[in-house]
């Protein structure tokens, strides 16, 4: 079984990925990284990826070899002279279907070169919707299989025969699963031991104690007539921590009472001010 926990980049063969390789280079098969987190994209736009994935500090981590990508050309897996990959809806009505047959020799591709475990997930805007909580679970993990759907989406059989989990990136419909695809690895990676220069910072923000972050500010003291709250300017490290967890808890009643309410539901029996 494979170890779950990225290794340092040292005993990963950091040689055979430089930081000079480009993008799609960066995607190349590196066998001696099998144990670190891998993601892979089953799509009908492979040059999609990495795409934003392959910049800043997603990109410089895929460069250092504390992750990898793997896209993977579903229309290689299409039927025929024309490599057709869907068909029309069972029952009539617009568009077209993605077929089981086709999706499925991708899936039996794909599997064997990621560890047993790794999760399997149809981008669909019939899922559960992405949080931080399934991309901390999915860091926690081996990596993942992600599968891009296209025109009016997959046959449902398949979706049943591999079990596969449907995530959605919020309640709008997308052309296509690839740039969920990418948010969902961007929110996993970003979490993954060394990606951050700053451990801390993925512990203070957003949704890590189940709350939405306090505002932020920084230089000029003063801008346009507004100034930067005397709390912040004080010094007082201790004050200036209060505040910013009233402003959090302040903002997320506001904006996100179910936020707050499920916060208040999981921590009952504490002083939520504590
Ligand atoms: C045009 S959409 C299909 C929409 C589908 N007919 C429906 O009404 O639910 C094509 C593909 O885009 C992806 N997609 C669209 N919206 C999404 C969302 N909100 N979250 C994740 N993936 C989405 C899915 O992979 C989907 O199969």
């Amino acid at each position: 079984m494979d170890d779950p926990k990225p290794k340092p980049l040292k005993s990963h063969g950091r040689k055979t990925i430089r930081p000079t390789l480009k993008p799609r280079e960066l995607m190349t098969h590196t066998p001696e990284l099998a144990k670190i987190w891998k993601a892979q994209v089953i799509t009908l736009l492979p040059d999609a990826f990495p795409g934003i994935l392959g910049q800043s500090l997603t990109g410089r981590a895929l460069k250092d070899g504390l992750w990898q990508l793997e896209a993977i050309d579903l229309r290689l897996f299409g039927e025929g002279k024309h490599r057709n990959v869907d068909d029309t809806p069972a029952g009539g009505g617009a568009g077209m279907v993605l077929r089981p047959d086709v999706m499925a020799a991708a899936i039996d591709h794909a599997r064997p070169k990621i560890a047993a475990h790794a999760h399997l997930i149809y981008l669909s805007p019939r899922g559960k919707p992405l949080t931080q909580h399934m991309a901390q679970s999915l860091a926690g993990g081996p990596g993942v299989t992600l599968i891009c759907g296209r025109f009016e989406g997959l046959d449902q059989r398949v979706i049943d025969h591999y079990g596969i989990a449907e995530v959605s990136l919020g309640d709008f419909v997308l052309t296509g699963g690839e740039i969920a695809a990418q948010a969902v690895i961007d929110a996993t990676v970003r979490l993954l031991p060394g990606v951050l220069g700053n451990e801390a910072s993925t512990e203070e923000e957003s949704f890590a104690d189940g709350l939405l972050e306090h505002p932020q500010f920084t230089r000029p003291a003063e801008w346009r007539g507004m100034t930067i709250p005397d709390v912040l300017m004080s010094g007082h490290h201790g004050e200036i921590a209060k505040w910013r967890k009233a402003q959090s808890e302040a903002l997320t009643k506001e904006r996100r009472p179910d936020l707050w309410s499920e916060r208040n539901a999981t921590t009952s029996g504490k002083d939520i001010s504590e």
